[in-house]
């Protein structure tokens, strides 16, 4: 693993901060336990942002959240690979509430905390522990533990594999060792499909408001990663850099496919917000090629 990916690892408690505002199963409890709150307040101070003007990243974080949920739940899969997971616990929610196995995977540093977090909410929850639900070790950039971490699914069914908020930390290349990973193991299975709601466009990146440049600097400056280095030229590239690995494509709307978003009145937010959002938020489906 190269040393600085796990330099990334503190934004998946960015995305714990901020699902908080919504009613995502277990999500305020998950951001009080592993301290999100100090966390956010800490890289707000050190780089002079207001709390007050970056509310509006709530409901994306949800709807990403609460999209790809909904995708998993129509697509009958009965199984699911997530990538990347950080501290989300919808392999947590979906395995206590349908027959679904869940394995996820993330960095040492991460499963190590995540572990702790998942004892935790189970006693508080009383939910014992289940043989659905693993939590494990892979770098997502290396196929051998890719594959090792979801060694013991059942190759003969359908497979879906997750990666939610990685893509936007990557280069291209290390987004094109990502693809071929996911590839690569998804032809092991007996079909299936890769869900991500994250690749962007040049021109979508070049154009963003101040105060969300801020908070992208910020992050920047935590991660050492450039933001959205992988970015696509446009629609067609992304689906010629994804044929090229082995992938047809379909996109949806996250907001189509988020049932509700609570956190837009919670923290009272304009009403338009989903139909100003909803160009932006997209969650795509890819489907090996038969060709290759
Ligand atoms: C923005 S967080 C998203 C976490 C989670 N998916 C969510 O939505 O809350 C990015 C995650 O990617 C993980 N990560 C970074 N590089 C990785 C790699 N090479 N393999 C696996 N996970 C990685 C980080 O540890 C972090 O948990």
């Amino acid at each position: 693993m190269a040393a600085d990916l796990s330099r990334i690892s503190v934004t998946a408690k960015i995305a714990a901060y901020y699902r908080q505002f919504s009613d995502i199963a277990f999500a305020r409890e998950v951001a009080r336990r592993i301290g999100a709150d100090d966390t956010f307040e800490q890289i707000l101070r050190e780089h002079g942002l207001e709390r007050d003007k970056l509310t509006f990243y709530a409901p994306m974080f949800e709807a990403r959240y609460k999209s790809i949920s909904q995708l998993i739940g129509k697509s009958g899969c009965s199984q699911v690979l997530e990538l990347a997971s950080g501290y989300s616990l919808r392999g947590l929610d979906l395995t206590q509430s349908s027959a679904i196995r869940y394995v996820e995977a993330d960095l040492p540093d991460v499963v190590a905390t995540k572990l702790t977090l998942l004892d935790d909410v189970r006693r508080q929850h009383g939910i014992p522990p289940s043989p659905l639900h693993v939590v494990t070790v892979a770098d997502a950039l290396e196929l051998e533990p890719v594959r090792t971490a979801a060694g013991a699914l059942d190759h003969g069914l359908p497979l879906i594999v997750l990666c939610e908020g990685l893509i936007g930390y990557l280069t291209r290349e290390e987004t094109e060792r990502l693809a071929s990973n996911v590839r690569a193991l998804l032809g092991a299975f007996g079909g299936g499909c890769w869900i991500c709601p994250d690749f962007s466009f040049k021109a979508e990146v070049g154009s963003l408001p101040p105060e969300r440049v801020r908070l992208r600097e910020a992050i920047t400056g935590v991660t050492q990663r450039q933001l959205d280095a992988s970015a696509f030229a446009d629609d067609g590239d992304l689906t010629a850099f994804l044929a090229r690995v082995g992938f047809d494509v379909r996109v949806r709307s996250q907001i189509d496919e988020t049932p509700a978003l609570s956190s837009i009145s919670a923290l009272g937010l304009s009403p338009t917000w989903a139909e100003r959002m909803r160009p932006l938020l997209r969650v795509w489906v890819m489907t090996p090629r038969s060709t290759s």
